[in-house]
């Protein structure tokens, strides 16, 4: 499935459609180039598993984890800056196996053995300044939802 969204607002609310179709268990691969949009999905994506908190780039800290509706939680990880996956990988197999969390990760080459194959994978490519083009993979049972 391809998507293009035109400004940062329809990313948002295009990641706000797809949050809202989630349920707890998903892995959520985003794929991008340094200003892609991948966090800007997320807060969106955030918005639709109804986090309140506000969404801000795990860059720094490589994870974050929100609470979310009915029970969930968002957990959003950022693995740029990260040389040894070593601890970072058993907590996330920990985390993905939760049925309770959906897990967002950014950059996750690094940890790709640790990363399911029914994951959803979301690449983010700036067609222009505005412009992002998205191209969606991922199990049937996701993408069959309204997204
Ligand atoms: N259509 C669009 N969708 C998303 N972001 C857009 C769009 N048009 C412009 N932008 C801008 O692109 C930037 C996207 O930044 P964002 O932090 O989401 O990227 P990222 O992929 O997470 O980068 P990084 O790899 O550094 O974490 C923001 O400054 C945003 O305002
Ligand atoms: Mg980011």
């Amino acid at each position: 499935m391809n998507i293009v969204l035109k400004s940062e607002a329809e990313t948002r609310a295009w990641g706000e459609t797809l949050g809202q179709a989630l349920t707890g268990g998903i892995v959520i691969e985003l794929v991008g180039d340094v200003g892609a949009g991948k966090t800007t999905l997320t807060k969106g994506i955030a918005l639709g598993l109804g986090v309140e908190e506000d969404v801000q780039s795990p860059s720094f800290t490589i994870s974050r984890v929100y609470d979310a509706r009915d029970g969930l939680q968002l957990a959003h990880y950022d693995f740029y800056r990260l040389s040894d996956p070593g601890i970072m990988a058993d907590e996330l197999r920990d985390v993905i196996n939760d049925p309770t969390v959906v897990t967002v990760i950014e950059w996750a080459d690094i940890v790709d053995g640790v990363l399911p194959a029914g994951r959803l994978r979301i690449t983010a490519v700036a067609a222009s300044d505005t412009v992002r083009e998205l191209t969606v993979t991922g199990p049937a049972e996701v993408m069959e939802k309204k997204l």
